[in-house]
């Protein structure tokens, strides 16, 4: 046994008195021991990511058992069989993963266990062909932490020919973790199991975090974020949003991964891996400057949180009739100067279209976030009413970004 495998097992042996069944399915790293913030970055948690971890060693167990309180281990423990003098791992599925996998309408199992992502629920212990990614601009999500992982079918490769819509392989699944105060809340994956086809799913984890179940929305009120109910998404609302793309996927794209902050498996890693087709000539991207010194941001932060999902040009996008669109085109990240871009030319002095706010009023107005109505509609939070943006999953506003977004428009000459 060499050096690293020892300590690793000397930290489970501590917690789970006993590493035999560890060592076949945990490479053992330094930084097993590490908390689950530092061995896998999680970006939108507010923190600085940690650009050091080995983020995509999926292997690891996600969290090392740093924020596990050493009584709800014990509970836990008592749960599962104990035969070899230590824990076997998870308890076995009821039915088992072949019968709910062979049940499933959709392929996808009740439990998360069976799902794909986690080889045992209980150690947080991650499939090895798990990839971790982060976009460089995370969708808002009221603060929530989120992880993201994709597994890609082994020998297939990400059909690049649209820089702007790649198109993945059938067999991939897309996985996105969500922790509120450190306490993973549910795990979503997106699966693609046909060319026309994408099946998706949320699990909503127990209080101790040994089990996740498949859910169908729901309001979570023992888990609150600054006063406001955790909201787990029905399957209408993911097609709200993930409907607007034409492969479903979101934020595993040219842009989300070229530009700077994207981390793990980033556009940069996929073309060094031969992962797309065909291999783009940059890598690396950036929202080029439109005199304001305050676009980038803005820009960046607009087109992943309104324009992906709703405010684009595919017919299916649920904005697609405002004709206010805001995504950003992978072609034009080359440093260019950002003028032209449709985030601009779309909404700079540019009337608003639906009568609901007014058509007198202005998308935005140079210099006056006041009086621009994208910037009033992203800083309001009013309950279950369209006069805020976006109109679904987000009860508090995202005070960077809004700050980010209130600067670039002041620092737009006024006319
Ligand atoms: C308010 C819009 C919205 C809703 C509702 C929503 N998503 Fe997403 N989702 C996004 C955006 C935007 C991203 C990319 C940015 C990110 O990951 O932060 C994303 C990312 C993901 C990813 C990672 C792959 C990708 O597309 O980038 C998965 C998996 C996912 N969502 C699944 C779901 C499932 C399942 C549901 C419903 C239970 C759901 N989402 C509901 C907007 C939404």
């Amino acid at each position: 046994m060499n050096t690293k495998v020892v300590l690793s097992c000397a930290a489970l042996l501590l917690l789970l008195a006993g590493c035999q069944r560890a060592r076949t399915i945990q490479k053992a790293e330094p930084d097993a021991g590490r908390d689950a913030d530092a061995a896998v970055p999680m970006q939108d948690a507010g923190g600085e990511p940690d650009a050091t971890a080995p983020a995509e060693d999926a292997a690891m167990p996600t969290d090392a058992g740093s924020d596990e309180p050493a009584d709800a281990m014990a509970d836990a423990s008592d749960m599962f069989d104990d035969e070899d003098g230590g824990i076997t791992g998870p308890r076995d599925p009821d039915p088992p993963c072949d019968v709910q996998l062979e049940e499933a309408l959709d392929g996808l199992p009740d439990d998360l266990i069976c799902a794909g992502l986690y080889t045992d629920v209980w150690r947080k212990l991650l499939s090895p062909d798990a990839r971790f990614y982060a976009p460089a601009y995370p969708l808002w999500s009221d603060g929530s932490g989120k992880q993201r992982w994709v597994i890609l079918p082994k020998g297939e490769k990400i059909d690049a020919t649209d820089q702007a819509a790649w198109v993945m392989p059938v067999g991939t699944q897309l996985w996105k973790e969500f922790r509120v105060n450190g306490r993973r809340v549910e795990t979503r994956v997106l699966q693609k199991t046909r060319e026309d086809r994408w099946v998706r799913a949320t699990y909503e984890w127990n209080r101790d975090e040994t089990w996740a179940v498949r859910s169908f929305g729901s309001d979570r009120d023992d888990v609150m974020i600054s006063g406001t109910v955790y909201h787990v998404p029905t399957g209408s609302e993911c097609d709200q949003c993930h409907g607007g793309a034409k492969d479903r996927v979101l934020g595993f794209s040219m842009i989300a991964l070229g530009l700077p902050g994207a981390e793990g498996l980033t556009l940069e890693k996929l073309v060094e891996e031969d992962l797309l087709d065909p291999a783009p000539v940059r890598t690396s991207l950036v929202i080029g400057d439109d005199g304001t010194d305050k676009g980038a941001e803005a820009m960046g932060w607009l087109h992943h949180n309104c324009g992906v999902s709703c405010h684009n040009s595919d017919q299916n996008a649920e904005a697609y009739s405002t004709d206010l669109f805001l995504t950003l085109r992978p072609t034009e990240l080359d440093g260019r100067p950002s003028n032209q871009f449709d985030a601009l030319q779309n909404t700079v002095n540019v009337d608003m279209l639906s009568e609901r706010w007014g058509t007198d009023r202005k998308r935005i107005v140079p210099g006056s976030p006041e009086q621009s109505v994208l910037y009033q509609l992203i800083a309001t939070r009013i309950g279950d009413s369209k006069e805020q943006m976006p109109p679904i999953a987000s009860q508090l506003v995202d005070p960077i970004n809004l700050t980010h977004v209130r600067e670039w428009i002041a620092a737009m000459p006024a006319e």
